[in-house]
């Protein structure tokens, strides 16, 4: 293996690989910066999009290595924001588990200088509202989460074997435009308060999260996990109080919390920790906290409707 290239913080040749809701905004930014971006993904879909934003399009599938085999390999930072569109524990396993194993053997004659992967909060299984660091343990129940949890190992493994330069981001529920789970529900009448609606709700906007990767690309450090969260995670309630009140609309209809059934779908109470992020990649968030991110999403729609 080559020793890694210095630090280049300008003009670098950058790879996304996964160039969609997170990784083609993250490219057009790398781009709009001076960099020498490519976008890989399996279709054609967002060809002409990805080339609007000045990101060269690639096309391979990372569960399959003979698609990478001819591809340009010397990249300064890759970005492995791939995902695998829901499914179950051997969907992750070939996107994620595989997919990165595969990347690392590709990337193994040409190591880049920063290697980014969005993993995700949903590897903390804790349940009792605690507040959640790096530090805390990563012991789901759920097995998709658990393949994440190998995959993060698989990475550190080569950070301490042969010094592959791998950083870990633990990314919370994605919100923006046309994104964000229980803001949706919200919209369509279909969101519930499980009980006192005193469950935390950890997120972070998609702007904030492409921050954060440059961030972690100019100044993480390989080996190490971040957690990507805004400042302040809000209770169930607190969320849709505040939303039926910005769209003055009811709050949502009350369901009775089951601890049981929430084990069994994965569902986790905890406060994420962002306080590592913030101490160590400098970051300083856009929105701080969900009433900042979702006044800008509210925004949006209303001058989308008029
Ligand atoms: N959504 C959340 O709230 C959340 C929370 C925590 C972490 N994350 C993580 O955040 C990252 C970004 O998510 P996102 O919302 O941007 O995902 P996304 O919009 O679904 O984009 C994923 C991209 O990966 C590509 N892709 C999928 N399988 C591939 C394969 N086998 N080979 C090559 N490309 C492949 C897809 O394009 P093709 O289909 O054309 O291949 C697509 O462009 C993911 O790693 C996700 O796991 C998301």
């Amino acid at each position: 293996m080559k020793p890694n290239r210095p630090a280049a913080s300008s003009g670098s040749q950058c790879l996304i690989v996964g160039c969609g809701y997170v990784g083609l905004p993250l490219g057009k930014e790398l781009a709009r910066q001076g960099h020498k971006v490519f976008g890989l993904r399996r279709s054609l879909l967002a060809e002409a999009e990805m080339k609007a934003a000045g990101i060269t399009p690639l096309h391979a599938d990372i569960t399959q290595p003979d698609s990478l085999k001819n591809l340009p390999r010397d990249f300064d930072w890759v970005v492995n924001c791939t995902a695998s569109g829901g499914g179950g524990a051997d969907d992750y396993r070939k996107v994620y588990l595989e997919g990165n194993r595969n990347l690392l053997a590709w990337l193994a004659d040409s190591p880049p200088k920063k290697f980014i992967y969005t993993s995700s909060t949903s590897v903390y299984a804790q349940n009792d509202g605690s507040i959640v660091t790096e530090k805390s343990p990563a012991e789901p129940e759920a097995p998709t989460s658990q393949v994440l949890v190998e995959t993060e190992k698989l990475l550190l493994a080569a950070v301490a074997e042969r010094r592959f330069p791998a950083v870990v981001l633990r990314v919370a529920g994605i919100y923006g435009p046309g994104r964000g789970h229980s803001f949706k529900q919200f919209l369509r009448g279909q969101a519930r308060i499980e009980g006192d609606g005193t469950r935390w709700l950890n997120m972070i906007h998609r702007d904030d999260l492409i921050g954060v990767i440059l961030a972690a690309l100019e100044r993480g450090t390989p080996g190490e996990i971040y957690n990507a969260a805004d400042n302040a995670p809000p209770s169930q309630l607190e969320f849709f109080t505040w939303l039926a009140a910005e769209l003055k609309q009811p709050l949502p209809a009350k369901v009775l919390a089951d601890a049981e059934v929430w084990r069994k779908r994965g569902v986790t109470n905890k406060r994420v920790s962002n306080a590592k992020l913030r101490a160590e990649l400098k970051y300083e968030f856009k929105f701080p906290d969900f009433r900042a991110g979702y006044t800008a999403e509210i925004a949006r729609l209303a001058a989308e409707e008029s």
